[in-house]
């Protein structure tokens, strides 16, 4: 198995090699790539830990020596928000760069899995399979816009709230991964309830959760360990579900039937080729019901403006 990062050198690649590196099954190759020219010298680093994980880094403008033999590439690389800055404010510059890399994964390793991290996701991932589908290699089982760090706060918060161990909890979270397009489906955690006013608390906290760390970072940059973690967890599922484990699970954001919106985050079970099937959403509250009805506008505009930045 080989796992190409792209952004390796930022606060979320560096964070998420490091878990890649320690927890890689045995024999698996990491590759990392950024434009910064310190990523060779991340790979010396991390290569003095002793797992079997070889580790290669490369910087500079082309990112193809990187990506030659990847099974699954993540992509990380690209602006992060300031305070005052919410997702959409990194269009302009996370567009081409994600447009660029992406073209060189069509060239090179056409047939990797792709986990789009860069946000905005709910555009950033459009922009990525519309530059597939032009360079004609396009899978919808194979990208996914990594909205995991959305389900693990969202078992963080769950968690604490109602004295639980974080690990036994696990949120569904569905939409896509701004503001309002998050959608944590708290009606579905089997053996807790909440009062509305915690609903309605818990579920604005989590879509806000990315602006508490931006806020608390003071123009530092925006989730970077925690979205390592997130990403790891991740790749880590889809490596298990590529080497034939089953009912493997993961919720991502993904080109699915077009019931709600062309790309949806929602459950998924992984198999050897990415996407093995789509779970059902379930049966939401009336409060869920309300707010996924009430998304599909943002969700939609988001998704329409990746589209046009490839299609002119
Ligand atoms: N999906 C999520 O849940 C989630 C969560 C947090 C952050 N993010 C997003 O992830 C992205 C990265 O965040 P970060 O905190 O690691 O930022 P960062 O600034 O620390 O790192 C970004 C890295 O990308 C590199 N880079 C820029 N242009 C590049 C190019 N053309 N090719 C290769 N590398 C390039 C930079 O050199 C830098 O090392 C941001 O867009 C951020 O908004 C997503």
């Amino acid at each position: 198995m080989k796992v190409t990062v792209l952004g390796a050198a930022g606060g979320i690649g560096q964070a998420l090699a490091l878990l890649l590196k320690t927890q890689l099954p045995a024999n698996s190759e990491l590759s990392l790539y950024d434009i910064a020219p310190v990523t060779p010298g991340v790979a010396v680093d991390l290569s003095h830990i002793p797992t079997a994980v070889e580790v290669k880094g490369f910087s500079g403008e082309d990112a193809k020596p990187a990506l030659q033999g990847a099974d699954i590439v993540l992509i990380s690389a690209g602006v992060a928000r300031k305070p005052g800055m919410d997702r959409s404010d990194l269009f302009n510059i996370n567009a081409g760069i994600v447009r660029n890399l992406i073209e060189q994964v069509a060239q090179v390793c056409p047939k990797a899995c792709i986990g789009i991290i860069t946000n905005p996701v709910n555009t950033t991932v459009a922009i990525a399979a519309e530059v597939l589908k032009k360079a004609g290699v396009y899978d919808k089982n194979k990208l996914f816009g990594i909205t995991t760090l959305d389900i693990i706060r969202s078992n963080t918060f769950v968690a604490a709230l109602k004295g639980k161990s974080p690990t036994e909890v696990e949120v569904p979270v569905i939409g896509g991964h701004s503001g309002v397009t998050i959608l944590p489906l708290l009606s579905q955690i089997p053996g807790v309830s909440f009062t509305d006013s915690e609903i309605e608390s818990l579920t604005k906290r989590i879509q806000n959760a990315g602006t508490e760390v931006v806020e608390a970072k003071a123009g530092g940059g925006s989730a970077t360990l925690s979205m390592g973690q997130a990403a790891a967890r991740f790749a880590l599922s889809l490596i298990k579900a590529m080497k034939g484990e089953s009912n493997v699970v993961e919720c991502a954001y993904v080109e699915g039937d077009g019931q709600y919106a062309r790309f949806f985050a929602q459950p998924l079970i992984l198999g050897k080729n990415g996407i093995e099937s789509k779970k059902d959403i379930g049966t939401l509250s009336a409060f869920e019901k309300k707010a996924l009805e009430s998304m599909l506008d943002v969700l939609h505009q988001d998704i329409e403006l990746g589209e046009k930045f490839i299609q002119g």
